[in-house]
């Protein structure tokens, strides 16, 4: 039996795909383990961006943090306790200009922490999160995964990175692309990516 964690992200509510798939993808193995499953909605429960309460919140003794930074360092915490406390993570992202959306990229500023989620070794920055399982589910409206498009797939490279940094590196990347070039492109393309999550879903039972 797993815990799996769901974190979507995408500022389109109902509209997202990331958001639909990365759902489609808990459930689903929720479904198939047993498992329990914990939801993270970035989009409706919005985190702050990081701020001077936090960074120095986060190097100074416990006792002695002003309320802001006490209160700063809470919502880290509580956020890498939720991640740490997961087998599983399913992370939703749309690409915003380029990148994950700025509620992804907050939710990575503040679980990203020295000595926390990542330290560093003799032969460089070690990622301290091990042991889990990721799928990570990449919408964009053009198309990233090849092509002239590739080289600013500033989206899928950038979470990879972040994932890999603090110790996540068993990451199944679903892409649901090329959803900007009219109608009969956007249904092509998310019956791709619905094959893509019924086989991993068959993989993973
Ligand atoms: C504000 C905004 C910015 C976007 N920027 C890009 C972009 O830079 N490149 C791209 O290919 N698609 C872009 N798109 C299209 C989205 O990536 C696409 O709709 C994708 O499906 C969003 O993910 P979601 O379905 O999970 O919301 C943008 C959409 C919005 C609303």
């Amino acid at each position: 039996m797993s815990h799996i964690l769901l974190v979507t992200s995408s500022p389109r509510g109902a509209e997202s795909l990331s958001t639909r798939f990365a759902t489609e993808i808990a459930e689903g193995l929720k479904a198939r383990s047993g498992g329990t499953l914990t939801v993270r909605d970035l989009a409706a429960d919005p985190l702050p961006h990081i701020t001077s309460a936090y960074v120095n919140g986060r190097i100074t003794a416990p006792d002695a943090r002003t309320p802001e930074q006490v209160e700063a360092v809470r919502i880290a915490q509580e956020l890498v306790d939720e991640l740490k406390a997961a087998d599983v993570v399913v992370l939703g992202s749309g690409m915003i200009n380029f990148g994950p959306s700025s509620q992804l990229k907050a939710w990575f500023d503040h679980i990203i922490w020295p000595a926390v989620t990542f330290g560093y070794g003799d032969t460089g920055p070690k990622g301290l999160l091990t042991g889990k399982k990721v799928y990570l589910v990449a919408a964009a409206g053009g198309v990233f995964s090849e092509g002239a498009w590739a080289p600013f797939d500033f989206q899928s490279n950038y979470l990879l990175h972040l994932l890999g940094f603090i110790g996540l590196t068993d990451v199944e990347l679903v892409r649901v692309e090329g959803t900007v070039f009219g109608p009969d492109a956007a249904k092509a393309a998310i019956a791709n990516t619905e094959m893509a999550v019924q086989t991993l879903l068959a993989k993973a039972a």
